[in-house]
């Protein structure tokens, strides 16, 4: 088992400043680890380095990634003889929205999703909500006039500036019912192969995270959980594990954690199957149209 992040822009043998730690600190803690660039994903001409040896599992750590290149590191780690430990299917079932919230649509605010060029006000005028909550399948706009809006008409307005301070529109938009969340409440928890765990130890996993990593089958994957002011837990978001950020997580204790894992993951990984939420065919991630 190997970890890959990305490799630094002008030294590329190197790792991308933003996970050096990560990268050294799973390094001293024994793991192999390997750099690939992503800006030469796309010219076919990304190598890993040091390269991995024939058959390994790669985990990858490191920035969101579009389902394309998801493909385009899958073959370039395939070119070597190793595979990612991660599929592309298993990465869209939890980085997309669309494809996670049937399996948790009683654990999170209720959800529609469209395309980018559908008559969105109209469709927001149709929920009939005060207040709505906008993202892509994946971020939501954090600059300028923020995800909440309240007037339908805004919905244009928010995806003109998701274009313009992200670049792209990653899926379709999301629009979700806006709910009484106590903000600093927030925390993430990460779950490896089935297992839950929890920034600290001394944190009590909660049974929403429990029940998340029962019915989520991806072998890596993160969940956002926060209190709302009736005092019942929502999940926020889940993320894929290896795109997710370490909020509120040390860098040691996310190396504690596959230490912890390594065992499992060699005894339990050639055991797991896909369930429900893969079957049901993928759209470069999710099927078109309204959730809900
Ligand atoms: N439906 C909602 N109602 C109220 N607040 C929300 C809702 N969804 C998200 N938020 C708030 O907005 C923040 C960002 O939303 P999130 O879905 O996590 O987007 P991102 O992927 O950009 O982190 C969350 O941390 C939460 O505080
Ligand atoms: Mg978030």
């Amino acid at each position: 088992m190997r970890f890959l992040f990305p490799s630094n822009y002008f030294k590329p043998q190197r790792v991308d400043s933003a996970y050096t730690e990560q990268c050294d600190r799973l390094h001293k803690s024994g793991f192999d680890t390997s750099v690939i660039s992503l800006e030469n994903l796309s010219l076919g001409a990304s190598k890993i380095y040091p390269p991995p040896h024939p058959d390994e599992k790669l985990i990858y750590r490191g920035w969101m990634i579009s389902p394309d290149e998801h493909s385009l590191l899958v073959n370039a780690v395939r070119n070597t003889g190793a595979d990612l430990w991660i599929d592309r299917d298993e990465y869209l079932s939890t980085h997309y929205l669309p494809n996670w919230y049937p399996l948790l649509q009683d654990l999170t605010p209720e959800t529609y999703w469209f395309n980018v060029d559908a008559d969105l006000n109209r469709e927001l005028i149709k929920l009939g909500w005060n207040k709505f909550f906008i993202k892509d399948y994946v971020k939501s706009l954090k600059t300028s006039i923020g995800s909440i809006i309240k007037d339908p008409s805004e919905i244009g307005q928010v995806v003109a500036e998701m274009h313009k301070f992200r670049g792209t529109i990653e899926g379709g938009i999301c629009v979700r019912k806006v709910e009484d969340f106590i903000t600093e409440t927030e925390q993430r928890y990460f779950i490896i192969n089935g297992r839950a765990f929890a920034a600290s130890t001394a944190t009590k996993i909660p049974d929403i995270v429990k029940v998340c990593a029962s019915r989520i089958n991806s072998k890596f994957f993160s969940v956002d959980i926060i209190d709302r002011i009736d005092g019942c837990q929502r999940v926020v978001e889940i993320g894929d594990g290896q795109v997710s950020g370490l909020v509120g997580w040390s860098v040691e204790r996310f190396t504690d954690i596959w230490a912890e894992s390594f065992l499992d993951i060699f005894t339990l990984t050639s055991d797991r199957v896909l369930l429900s939420s893969s079957k049901t065919p993928l759209l470069g991630g999710v099927p078109v149209g309204r959730g809900g």
